[in-house]
């Protein structure tokens, strides 16, 4: 007989960003999955003191070698990069350094609740493989890229185009991390590496992550490096666009370009607490939304400080008050950090608790009531990490209070 629990509670429901709600059931776990899910709407809705068991987190953008430069504050983000992020990245040389850290740095995402995500690692090929297979370990799912740079950086973090290809599409995928293509941004990268990224792209079918009109002084210096007239279109015209790319930031995007993105169905990657941290602008949500570009939801460590989804998700709609604009629901908001970025990431068997999904959980319990009249309002916005009892990776503790 193979072993079989269940967990009764309140459930997250996050089937779409409209009906994403509480219901009182019980979940039922077989080996790394979701057996069942038994919703008992009959039972009164415990909102005074429940235990919640909501879908493990996803994070649709961070760096793994930044996480210990969070909060370098009062730098843009050029000299930022330059003296506070590259040599951060440049101690990724020594591979050992480099699994170490992924260890420490993906533990401490689990015990926020994240236990997928995409991400970034540096140049170095060795530490990529590296972080691919640590995370690997613990049974996290994952695209992982070794980080394309051959130009505009500094000596130690740049290499010949065609090194970094033959070395990218020589990563080796392992468990549930794949690994992905992650030419940094158009300043880093010539023409001809990111011609040859698309490429690869588009033989392997493998993820794509870069960073789109993050800030005006960037925007101006791609404009400045690449004949095409739109940075958007210097990324449509390497071939990077489709529906597996996700483009962190999208910021300062013009109608045009918002189309572009539209039509390839790729994803901005909206990062709100970088966004505020870095000052880069405010992220137009709704214009992009108009335009039906896909929007995942990304921490953007460290240029992001948050760890914890729910503060980037809270941030989102700080964004959107900012702007004048009707914020997206709290429902909205704690979709899009389960099943709508696992949808988009293509992580179909996480972010929904549902039968066969597989059992990433978080079990939490507030210590102060969801009230009425939207207990996911209150959710959202009380929501502290030491309510977070345990989070289970495949069905099993990887994190316990
Ligand atoms: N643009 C290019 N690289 C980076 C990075 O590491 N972080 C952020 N926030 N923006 C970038
Ligand atoms: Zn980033």
């Amino acid at each position: 007989m193979p072993s079989q629990n269940f967990i009764t509670g309140t459930l997250l429901l996050t089937e779409s960003p409209s009906t994403t709600r509480l219901v009182p059931g019980t979940i039922h776990l077989r080996g790394q999955s979701i057996d069942a899910v038994e919703l008992d709407p009959s039972q009164e809705l415990d909102l005074s003191n429940p235990l919640l068991i909501l879908p493990a987190f996803v994070d649709a953008h961070l760096h793994l070698p930044q996480y210990d430069s969070i909060g370098i504050d009062g730098l843009p983000l050029l000299e930022w990069l330059e003296r506070a992020i590259f040599p951060a990245e440049a101690r990724w040389e020594d591979a050992q350094h480099a699994a170490d850290m992924t260890l420490r740095v993906a533990r401490d995402l689990i015990s926020f609740g994240t236990t997928a995500f995409a991400a970034y690692s540096t140049v170095h090929h060795a530490a990529a493989q590296a972080a691919i297979d640590t995370l690997a370990t613990l049974n996290l799912t994952a695209h992982v890229g070794q980080v394309l740079m051959d130009q505009e950086a500094p000596a130690e973090l740049t290499r010949p185009a065609d090194r970094l290809i033959a070395e990218c599409a020589s990563l080796r995928a392992q468990g549930r991390v794949q690994p992905s293509i992650n030419p940094r941004f158009a300043i880093t990268c010539s023409r001809a590496l990111l011609h040859a990224a698309g490429d690869l792209a588009s033989k392997t079918g493998r993820f794509v992550q870069t960073h789109l009109a993050e800030t005006v002084p960037e925007c101006a210096r791609v404009r400045e490096l690449h004949e095409e007239s739109t940075y958007t279109d210097v990324y449509a015209a390497a071939g990077l666009l489709s529906p597996n790319s996700l483009l962190a930031h999208a910021i300062h995007l013009s109608d045009h370009e918002r189309a572009t993105l539209s039509r390839a169905r790729a994803i901005a990657a909206h990062c709100p607490t970088a966004n505020r941290f870095l000052n880069s602008g405010v992220m137009d949500r709704r214009s992009l939304a108009s335009a039906s570009v896909p929007i995942a939801l990304g921490s953007d460590i460290a240029g992001g400080p948050d760890r914890s989804m729910v503060r980037v998700a809270r941030a989102m709609l700080d964004a959107a008050k900012q702007l004048g604009h009707k914020p997206p629901t709290a429902g909205e908001a704690w979709h899009a950090i389960t099943a709508g970025n696992a949808a988009l990431l293509g992580f179909e068997d996480l972010g929904v608790l549902r039968a066969h999904s597989r059992a990433d959980l978080i079990l939490a319990r507030p210590t102060i009531p969801l009230t009425a009249p939207d207990p996911l309002s209150t959710l959202l916005y009380a929501w502290d990490d030491r309510w977070i009892e345990s989070v289970l990776v495949a069905g099993v503790p990887a994190y316990t209070r």
